[in-house]
């Protein structure tokens, strides 16, 4: 009779066997699928399709959570971007925070200070015979880890860079203020970086009048992205923070099945220990909002929120981030959100949603800007050594739109135009401060520009530069 009801109630040998193949294949599934990449269905054609030209006016590398590259022989995605940078001087690279892992720069007599600046120090040597601008924002992990002692680690790692890279400010915004750091690239390309860990770290900070930074609160900063983009209306917008506001990685709540089973891989990549049922609790903490480095939780929701409603409603911008250890790419509304955090560390990622790419790879993003205003994405992975690399995903992000300044036009033209008379034979070019460059062609019967008391009409043909 018991063994009767232990045959009903219980798996036979064939059954056992049964599960044990169907673990080992999703074992399989989950080694074996984990680089391959996610494209929206729209953008599956993405390799027959190119920009208008095949040199970018002006460059914007994207490499986040570098902080745990190998200190042995170099790691492919820094050694790839060094040679692609080498040679690229209209263009700037940016670290998006985690520079250093585990816990940032300590102080200068502890016994980890000498390694954790030799992780800095592998990304920065990149930029030995670099001529283009280099920036760093800081991450959560750049803050001691969002201990008590974040405020001084930032303050050690910004004196550390600034010293190494004898580049002025590199290291933004400055003293672990909020923010936003505002600078041009380029003419045509405003950047604004961003401290989001500012946001959400529960010690000490700059925080009020005492804070010693421009922006004293939240909404101080908030007025400061807003005039950030009053004053850059025309301009590409790049705005560079930590902390996506999209994400399809753990940090946006995906974990793949096996976190649910082996809930210490989330901890230790390696370490499959079973714990069925039980382990799903982690991941479904994390999920729904535990832990403030998450995208569910009330202090992230409180970020995002502030940020999307002050940009939401504008053009020719990007945001991009890291965080979460691989490469996305999401479309919001007119926005695009980049997260490029797969320098030395990887995570889980998912499709669907408002992504049109993702994939657990290391590389970095490029972002290239066209001289006909339009601004596309590249996806960079190392192959082997990092001696070479592969584009995994290119795509055109927007067109900027062309805009005349009417208000600068006449006193800008009538001040320069004096001294090109000589030229006016040929078509020349004259840059205009603050404004756009007009290119002027001499013409007869053509409809014209008539600027009189000048001795013929002028066609005038605008384009931004
Ligand atoms: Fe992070």
């Amino acid at each position: 009779m018991l063994s009767e009801v232990t045959d009903q109630n219980f798996p036979n040998s064939d059954m056992k066997f049964f599960l044990a193949i169907n673990v080992f294949i999703l074992l399989l599934l989950n080694v074996s699928c984990i680089d391959l990449p996610y494209y929206k269905k729209e953008v599956r054609n993405w390799r027959s399709i190119y920009p208008d030209s095949s040199r970018p006016e002006f460059s914007v590398y994207l490499i986040g959570d570098a902080g745990s590259p190998s200190l042995t022989t170099q790691e492919p995605t820094l050694k790839l971007l060094e040679q692609t940078i080498n040679g690229d001087t209209n263009s700037a690279v940016i670290f998006l925070g985690d520079n250093i892992y585990f816990d940032g720069m300590p102080a200068s007599s502890a016994s980890s200070r000498e390694k954790q600046e030799a992780k800095l120090i592998e990304q920065l040597k990149i930029f030995a015979d670099y001529k283009g601008q280099v920036f760093l924002v800081a991450g959560n992990h750049d803050w001691d880890y969002m201990k008590e002692g974040g405020l001084k680690a930032i303050k050690r790692q910004e004196a550390f860079v600034e010293n190494y890279l004898k580049r002025d400010n590199s290291f933004v915004p400055d003293n672990a203020c909020p923010g936003p750091f505002i600078t041009k690239v380029h003419p045509q390309i405003a950047l604004a970086a961003i401290d989001s860990q500012w946001w959400l770290h529960k010690y000490v900070k700059p925080y009020g009048a005492s804070g010693d930074c421009e922006a004293e609160d939240e909404d101080d900063m908030i007025v400061q992205l807003k005039d950030f983009f009053d004053n850059n209306k025309n301009r590409h917008k790049l705005i560079v923070a930590h902390h996506p506001l999209y994400s399809n990685g753990n940090h946006g709540g995906y974990y793949p099945f096996m976190d649910y089973l082996f809930p210490l891989r989330i901890i230790r990549k390696n370490l499959y220990v079973p714990l069925p049922g039980i382990g799903a609790i982690y991941p479904l903490y994390r999920k729904f909002g535990g832990v403030d480095q998450d995208i569910s939780h009330y202090k992230y929701q409180y970020f995002k929120s502030r940020i999307t409603s002050t940009i939401q409603e504008h053009e020719n911008l990007i945001y991009a981030a890291g965080h979460d250890h691989n490469l996305q790419l999401h479309t919001e509304g007119k926005i695009n959100h980049v997260v490029s955090g797969a320098g030395s560390r990887l995570n889980p990622v998912s499709g669907g949603g408002n992504a049109l790419y993702t994939q657990r790879a290391k590389g970095f993003a490029r972002i290239n800007y066209y001289h006909s205003g339009q601004a596309w994405i590249e996806y960079w992975i190392p192959e082997g050594d990092g001696s070479e690399g592969t584009i995994k995903f290119r795509h055109k992000l927007y067109e900027k739109k062309r805009a005349v300044h009417w208000s600068c036009f006449v006193p800008c033209l009538k001040k320069t135009i004096k001294t090109l008379r000589s030229q006016w034979l040929h078509p020349v070019n004259i840059r205009l401060p603050n404004c756009i460059s007009f290119y002027l062609e001499t013409t007869t019967g053509k409809t014209g520009f008539n600027l009189s008391p000048f001795p013929m009409s002028i066609l005038v043909v605008m384009r931004e530069v």
